[in-house]
């Protein structure tokens, strides 16, 4: 699996200063150009997931790149996806979370009543820094009395040490220093 993964890691690319001097940005959008690679990362995060949890109802996609794999993965997984938007895109009564960002702040919405209670949720993002985003996303799956099996992301950038800030059990295929 160490090869694949390692396959994976080639077709991303570092920005060095964007959007702030001082910030390396790990691009992940160049996968896209390799619909083999798309299917590969796909299954690895399905291998994962069946190796590591016994029942997923729902896969939570974070706003916005939680959402190119987390159909993908529903899909292959037999699961339903639910959204996490960020503030003022989801329509009718929704639940709140503030939370800060390597490089600002914002606030994440869930519809009500997207995840009922005592479902196993699965949180998918692309990548994880501060661990603020996952942290308030396993948040809002708690307010809807869900529980959040695993968090999922295809990047990890270590040094910001953002698993330490995730109240839940944390897997990443890649990991940037
Ligand atoms: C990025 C990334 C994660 C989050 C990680 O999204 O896709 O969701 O930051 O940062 P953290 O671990 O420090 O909280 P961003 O908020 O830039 O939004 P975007 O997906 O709309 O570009
Ligand atoms: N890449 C993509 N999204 C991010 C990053 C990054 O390096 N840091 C915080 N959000």
């Amino acid at each position: 699996r160490a090869e694949r993964i390692a396959k994976v890691k080639k077709h991303f690319k570092t920005f060095p200063d964007w959007p702030k001097p001082g910030i390396m940005f790990r691009d992940m959008f160049p996968v896209f150009r390799s619909p083999e690679i798309v299917a590969e990362i796909t299954s690895l995060f399905e291998e994962i997931v069946r190796e590591t949890c016994s029942k997923v109802d729902v896969i939570v996609g974070l706003d916005a790149r939680g959402f190119l794999f987390g159909p993908l993965l529903a899909q292959r997984l037999g699961t339903s996806f639910v959204p996490v938007r960020k503030r003022g895109k989801l329509p009718g009564p929704t639940i709140k979370e503030t939370y800060v960002l390597e490089y600002g702040e914002d606030c994440f919405e869930m519809q009500e009543g997207s995840i009922l209670p005592g479902e196993n949720a699965l949180i998918i993002d692309d990548l994880i820094a501060t661990g603020g985003t996952m942290n308030a996303a396993c948040s809002l799956v708690k307010k809807q009395q869900g529980n959040v099996v695993l968090c999922l992301v295809l990047i990890e950038l270590v040094d910001l040490k953002g698993r330490d800030k995730v109240p839940a059990k944390l897997l990443s295929l890649v990991e940037y220093e």
